[in-house]
């Protein structure tokens, strides 16, 4: 029984701002893709890798990742992304071998989500057959409020969660529910469960957050500093 991650990198990350595409950013002595391929290849089990990039990288992407591909015997494939999250990961997809059974969907921009998170997701999407998602309990306090900014209620935080990457699901499931939606949805989860099907939330990791603003990438480079020291 074979496993796919499909690291989603076709995002331009308007919200960091840098002239790269987010996941082509330096970080470290690689870049955020590179570094999200790293722990990729530190699982258990090597997987079978879908790198979905913008259409203009697939060629470079190829060549920069072939050698790392070769040094960890592993299959690293190259698609160009669409317009949204979910078309890059519906475009991943399109190209596991029959063999996989076992697929798991992270961000590029979660580039320090440790191989040890990954391991769990697929242990648990094994042992219960289901969609599985990395979840951490809200910090803040939450708020609803109305259009013109007033509080309205506090939302009780316990029944909350902050979903991260990597969102393991049995293969099956996730093609089912891509084939049947109609609709767009910023995870997999979300995805998942609008076919109908069950998806468990296990502990995530902080060292999962996502690269979205400049203060993320600092902190990023201050984690792969003290790794890499
Ligand atoms: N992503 C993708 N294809 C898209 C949009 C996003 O593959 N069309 C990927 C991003 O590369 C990223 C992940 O989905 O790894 C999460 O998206 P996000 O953090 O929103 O990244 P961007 O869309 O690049 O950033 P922004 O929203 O700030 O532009
Ligand atoms: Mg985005």
């Amino acid at each position: 029984s074979a496993i796919a991650v499909i690291v989603v990198a076709a995002g331009s990350g308007t919200r960091l701002g840098h002239a790269e595409p987010k996941a082509f950013v330096p970080l470290g002595s690689g870049t955020v893709l590179s570094v999200a391929v790293d722990s990729v290849l530190g699982m258990r089990e090597t997987p079978h890798l879908v790198l979905v990039v913008p259409a203009d990288r697939v060629e470079s992407t190829r060549s920069r990742f072939a050698p790392v591909a070769e040094a960890a015997a592993a299959e690293i494939a190259v698609v160009a992304g669409g317009a949204t999250r979910q078309e890059s990961v519906a475009g991943g997809l399109a190209v596991l071998p029959d063999s996989v059974d076992t697929v798991l969907v992270h961000d590029a921009a979660r580039a320090l989500a440790p191989a040890l998170l990954f391991d769990e997701v697929v242990g648990a999407v094994r042992a219960r057959r289901r969609g599985i998602v990395p979840a951490l309990d809200v910090v803040d306090t939450v708020k609803r409020v109305s259009d013109d900014g007033r509080v309205l209620e506090t939302v009780d935080r316990s029944a909350l969660r902050a979903v991260q990457t990597p969102q393991g699901f049995p293969r099956a499931s996730l093609d089912h529910a891509y084939a049947t939606a109609h609709e767009e949805f910023t995870d997999d989860a979300a995805l998942v469960a609008s076919a109908g099907l069950v998806v468990d939330v296990v502990p995530g990791d902080v060292r999962a957050f996502k690269i979205t603003v400049p203060a993320d990438l600092h902190r990023a480079e201050q984690l792969v500093a003290e790794r890499e020291a």
